[in-house]
Parts: structure tokens; C-alpha cells; sequence
């Protein structure tokens, strides 16, 4: 599909998405969607979130992994043991946090999403963050901030400000997975360590 012509499935996704009138509604709709070919083919599990009720904040990653893929829950793997370990170490309840990615299946051979998949996943998140209706919303990593505020938006930029967005509070960091990569002396992990203690004073 060329980048100029409309994709039926983004518009399609939205309206299920928008007419779902709570979120487990929205779930069974998600798991049976197939608005991306190659993911529904290839998926095991749709990870469509995890959603207690009365969640405060939401953290939005970038897709399921392996282990997201076989279990149906989001962050579950190495880099959502990390996510856990900070998160109890800032005082954050992960059990009482809402988690969903930008894309629901996961990426064959965890390729990063493609523009296509990301626009048409779109709608599912949006609706999902109307529902919880948080009072604030943290991105990991690159592809949860383009989501949020846009292709071209650097983190280095983007951090340190809490976002007006839709008319809630958000706030951009780095993804677990960035923190495991550059290590324990790298500035991911001291980055995230950090925003998510300012997450946790804005609750
Ligand atoms: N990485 C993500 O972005 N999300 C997950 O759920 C797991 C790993």
C-alpha cells in the first residue's frame, strides 16, 4: 500500500474500536481482529492489555514479545521484570497500572512495527485509554511516543515535560528494553529509574 492511499482497515478498527462500550467489549473485538495480515498469522495471542479497574496510570510499551505472545499479557518478559522491579522500587503498584501496547500482536521475529501496522492498531489504543480514563499516561520507548505526540518527536526533547495530551497528563521515557541494552551504568536505566519516580509523584 502506497503512503498516500487510504488503508479500509485503519477506519474499520476505529469504528469497532469507538462504538466499544466498555473495555471488554473491546477486548473480544481485538482478538478477533485481522486488520494486519501477517501478525494475525502469525500471532499465538492477541495481548490487548491489562486494565484493573480504577487504574490512575497507564504505561504504553511498543508491542508483545515472546513471552507476551504465548502468555496474552503485556510486559511479562525480561524487560517487564525489569519494569516490575522499578516500578516496586518507586512505589508504583504494577497490579493497580493499567499496561497495553501500540501494537496489540507481535511482530514476527520482533521486528519493530511498521507505520501500517501502528496506524491501524491506532484505534484499539485510543479507545482503550478513554476507558481507563488515567490520570496520567507514560510511553516507553520510541514507537509508544510517536504514537502519542508523533513521528519526528525526539525523546531527548520530549522528556522531562509533562505532556497536555487529550486532555490528560503524559509523560515520555525510555523503554525497558533501551535500559537492558546499554546496561546498568547506562543512561536509559538511570532515565527510566528517574521518570518513573516522577510518574509515581503525579499520582
Ligand atoms: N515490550 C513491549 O513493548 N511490550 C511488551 O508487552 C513487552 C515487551
Amino acid at each position: 500500500m502506497s503512503p498516500r492511499s487510504v488503508d479500509p482497515a485503519v477506519a474499520l478498527v476505529a469504528e469497532r474500536a469507538s462504538a466499544s462500550v466498555d473495555l471488554t467489549t473491546l477486548a473480544a473485538r481485538a482478538r478477533g481482529c485481522l486488520a494486519c495480515p501477517e501478525l494475525a498469522d502469525a500471532r499465538t495471542t492477541v495481548v490487548v492489555g491489562d486494565f484493573p479497574p480504577g487504574a490512575r496510570l497507564m504505561l504504553v510499551g511498543e508491542a508483545p514479545g515472546a513471552q507476551e505472545d504465548l502468555t496474552g499479557r503485556p510486559f511479562v518478559g525480561k524487560a517487564g521484570q525489569l519494569l516490575d522491579d522499578l516500578l516496586a522500587e518507586v512505589g508504583i503498584d504494577r497490579t493497580a497500572t493499567a499496561v497495553a501496547n501500540v501494537l496489540k500482536c507481535r511482530p514476527p521475529g520482533n521486528r519493530p512495527p511498521t507505520a501500517a501496522e501502528t496506524k491501524r492498531c491506532r484505534g484499539w489504543l485510543h479507545r482503550q485509554v478513554e476507558l481507563v480514563d488515567p490520570a496520567l499516561v507514560v510511553t516507553l520507548g520510541g514507537t509508544a511516543l510517536s504514537w502519542a505526540l508523533g513521528g519526528g518527536t525526539r525523546l531527548r526533547d520530549a522528556r522531562h515535560t509533562v505532556h497536555d495530551w487529550r486532555g490528560r497528563r503524559l509523560l515520555t521515557t525510555y523503554h525497558p528494553s533501551a535500559a537492558i541494552r546499554f546496561g546498568p551504568n547506562g543512561e536509559p536505566l538511570a532515565a527510566l529509574r528517574s521518570d518513573l519516580r516522577t510518574a509515581a509523584g503525579l499520582l
